[in-house]
């Protein structure tokens, strides 16, 4: 006996053309009715597995189209087809039904009418600001970033930088020491000596960083602080270009009508050396001048010390110049804050008037 492919037109309820239309419109009638019943989404899925799935009395009757003759095959094509759209759309009505009562449920303890809850706005703290301007400037003047450590060596931070073991930064009451000898960085200047070692000239780079001292803490001092290191070092680099560079700098900072002043002074790895006086223009009192940075033209003294610690000669034929400002009282001098702590107190009414960025 020859086996009949299951549902085929062979079968008893499929025997002829009529059997089959008769029959899709079972499955139709049986489908809307099962559907109808079904109130989830698990039971929908199951429903159209059922119905419409591989395994369902549909497909079933899809397999038996091959045995349909020739001249039925339009008419119970086309009930197949009438069929299977019927139970598809019933699915998806049912489906937005299900959905719609499922959302409403969801929306029944929400009141779409109040106004939102407001995402506070984060403002970038004025150093940063101040911080983000000052190399935006000086990286256009063809500076570039560099960095060093803030636990560090006395020969980076006093030595190699010309200061005597006698030098009153020098002292227990001035540093933060450990144990092994190693100190708080107590300028940024010893990134200077950081990057000569590992870089031949020429040498342009400017490095921002924290600094320590043990300073009584008041409204201009903190035992940490920031500044901003600067080092050129070339053929042939002079005072002259120190002197434009940090004018330039400062005007871009300031504005071009400021006033500054080179005042002599005296640092330890700089000869000549100078403090830059900014003129501050204050609406009540009198204008007075504040120092804002400290610069020279780099010690030969440095050089040689670089020259040894590197074991050649690269830093020979070279001059140059380094400065360094406090950031904070670049900040303070920018916002008008009289008071340093208020920089590093966190107090978010202090900071929120530095507006978004
Ligand atoms: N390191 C000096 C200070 O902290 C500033 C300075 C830097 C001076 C570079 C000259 C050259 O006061």
């Amino acid at each position: 006996m020859v086996r009949c492919p299951a549902f085929s037109c062979r079968d008893s309820l499929l025997s002829s053309p009529f059997a089959m239309l008769k029959q899709l419109e079972q499955i139709e009638s049986d489908a809307l009715n099962a559907i109808a019943s079904v109130s989830d989404e698990t039971s929908l899925e199951k429903a159209r597995i059922e119905f419409l799935g591989k395994k369902s009395r549909l497909s079933a009757a899809l397999a038996g189209m091959r045995d349909v003759p020739k001249e039925e095959k339009k008419a119970v094509g086309q009930k197949l087809n009438q069929v299977r759209g019927a139970i598809t759309t019933c699915l998806d009505e049912k489906t937005a039904e299900i959905t719609a009562v499922r959302d409403a449920a969801a929306f029944a303890s929400i009141d779409p009418t109040l106004p939102g809850r407001t995402i506070p706005e984060g403002a970038l703290h004025p150093l940063t600001h101040v911080l983000d301007r000052a190399v935006s400037v000086l990286r256009r003047m063809g500076f570039a970033l560099a960095e060093g450590p803030e636990i560090e060596t006395e020969w980076h931070c006093f030595d190699a930088l010309n200061t005597p073991e006698d030098h009153p930064a020098r002292n227990e009451s001035d540093t933060f020491y450990f144990e092994n000898g190693k100190l708080l960085r107590t300028h940024t200047s010893s990134v200077q000596i950081r990057t000569m070692e590992a870089q031949a000239p020429p040498v342009r780079i400017i490095a921002p960083g924290s600094a320590f001292r043990r300073d009584e803490i008041d409204s201009t001092h903190l035992s940490a602080f920031n500044q901003l290191e600067g080092l050129y070092v070339d053929q042939q680099v002079t005072l002259a270009d120190l002197k434009g560079t940090l004018e330039y700098f400062f005007r871009e900072m300031f504005g071009s009508k400021i006033e500054l002043r080179f005042r002599p002074h005296f640092f330890p790895f700089t000869e000549p050396s100078f403090e830059v006086d900014l003129k501050f223009q204050t609406s009540r009192k009198a204008d007075k001048w504040i120092e804002i940075a400290g610069c020279g033209m780099v010690d030969p003294n440095v050089f040689d010390s670089i020259n040894t610690a590197r074991g050649d000669s690269e830093f020979s034929d070279v001059t140059g110049f380094a400065f360094g400002m406090g950031l904070d009282r670049l900040a303070m001098i920018t916002y008008g804050i009289p008071d340093l702590r208020l920089l590093i107190e966190n107090d978010v009414r202090f900071l929120e008037q530095f507006g978004v960025g």
